[in-house]
């Protein structure tokens, strides 16, 4: 008997409970399917069932919006009896994945939902434009109710339009931190400091997880400033960046040393809603805010001179401004759908004697790969120089 055969006589045993947690999970003979798209399912690990649920071939039969559910002690102290919740969230082009693992795309729409994180309460301390980049792409996929969610800033200039929305908003950091499952800290990082030291201590039964988009602040500085609230805190390390507005935004994050596992599903399911999501190790995290947090920047700065370049050669600005954005949106849509190398793209836009290679000789030597190369690892350094000065 193989190491399926155990696997699924085990599951068997525990039929019920498997069917209930996986709704399109069905057990049929010696075997088991999926009854949405009617595959078999050859393994019965949870992270491959939850794998199974984001395959183009299931969202494209599942009427419904995937079901995750996550056995949690969210937000409780390590004492406490585990909770269940569940998240329900929307599968959008950069985050389908195919049976092997490999990235594919799909044309299925984003479902939308009003299903949220529940019952956790969600925190933003600080609420200027990466908060609300997070906050706004959250509660437009429905995995936030307003209502639960509690921000906070010293002045009004952010806090009226998050109030807008039904968030509750204080100018009390402590309010938030006492309310809040999940606290997002998206202050500068010039301020993190003195903001960690005002907060007060927090009661034993009270362990909320502190999920930092500062940049430049390791986890280890992030562990040790926040234990004076809190022994052993829950951190996440996470570099968002903001097309996350708009559901195409670039995710990753670590998790702290405190921070159970079960956090990795909750972030992943959350993050995965709002564009691309990857745990990465945290050595990496300074050239990845080089890369894809700062890295919308450089993008905005190209198209606003590409339709410079147009509007120079004749083309009206709004046009050319529409042009130079959607050819950007469709070049990075063939590089991550094609599956070939940007080079080989190139090439084959590159006709012998014609127009774009001779516009390619105008770029290299006026050094456009110099000049990126440069930005990126600019922005990583000055990210790590951060994280020195506290
Ligand atoms: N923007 C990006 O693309 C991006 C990408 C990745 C990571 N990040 C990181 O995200 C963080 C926030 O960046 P941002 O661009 O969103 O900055 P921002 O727009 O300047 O927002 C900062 C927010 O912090 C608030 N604040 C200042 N001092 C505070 C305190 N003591 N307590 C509570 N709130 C306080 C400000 O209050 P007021 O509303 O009263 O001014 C404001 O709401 C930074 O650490 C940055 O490194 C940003």
């Amino acid at each position: 008997m193989g190491k399926w055969k155990t696997c699924y006589n085990e599951s068997r045993k525990y039929k019920k409970e498997w069917e209930e947690q996986f709704k399109w999970l069905t057990f049929r003979g010696d075997k088991c399917y999926c009854k949405v798209c009617n595959a078999t399912i050859k393994t019965m690990k949870t992270s491959n069932l939850d794998l199974h649920e984001k395959t183009a071939k299931h969202m494209k039969n599942s009427d419904t919006k995937p079901i995750l559910k996550i056995q949690s002690n969210l937000g409780k102290s390590n004492k406490s009896k585990t909770e269940e919740f569940e998240i329900k969230y929307t599968v959008s082009e950069a985050n389908v994945v195919s049976e092997d693992g490999t990235a594919t795309s799909t044309t299925n729409p984003a479902v939308p939902g009003k299903e949220v994180l529940n019952p956790a309460n969600i925190g933003f301390i600080g609420c200027g434009n990466m908060a609300q980049a997070l906050l706004n792409a959250f509660i437009r996929k429905g995995l936030i109710d307003p209502s639960h969610v509690m921000a906070s800033a010293p002045s009004d200039r952010n806090l009226t339009k998050l109030r807008s929305l039904g968030v509750k908003t204080t100018h009390d950091n402590n309010e938030v931190v006492k309310h809040s499952d999940v606290i997002f800290l998206c202050v500068k990082p010039h301020h993190l400091t003195d903001m960690i030291g005002d907060l007060n201590a927090l009661e034993r039964s009270h362990n909320p997880l502190f999920v930092s988009i500062i940049t430049g602040f390791d986890i280890k500085t992030l562990e040790e400033m926040l234990t004076a609230l809190i022994d052993y805190p829950r951190v996440i390390r996470l570099m968002p960046n903001t097309p996350s507005m708009v559901g195409q935004g670039c995710c990753v994050y670590t998790l702290g040393s405190h921070t159970p596992e079960a956090y990795n599903e909750v972030m992943n399911s959350m993050l995965s809603s709002i564009g691309l999501s990857a745990e990465i190790p945290e050595y990496q995290m300074d050239a990845a805010c080089g890369l894809a947090g700062s890295g919308p920047a450089y993008i905005y700065a190209a198209i606003e001179a590409l339709a410079d370049g147009g509007v120079k050669m004749g083309l009206p600005r709004q046009l050319a401004q529409t042009l130079a954005a959607q050819m950007v949106k469709g070049a990075a849509t063939m590089v991550l759908e094609s599956g070939k190398h940007p080079g080989q793209l190139k090439d084959e836009v590159c006709s012998p004697g014609g127009t774009t290679i001779a516009a390619m000789h105008s770029l290299e030597k006026n050094g456009l790969r110099n000049a990126l190369i440069s930005a990126v690892e600019a922005s990583a350094l000055r990210s790590k120089e951060l994280g020195t000065k506290k």
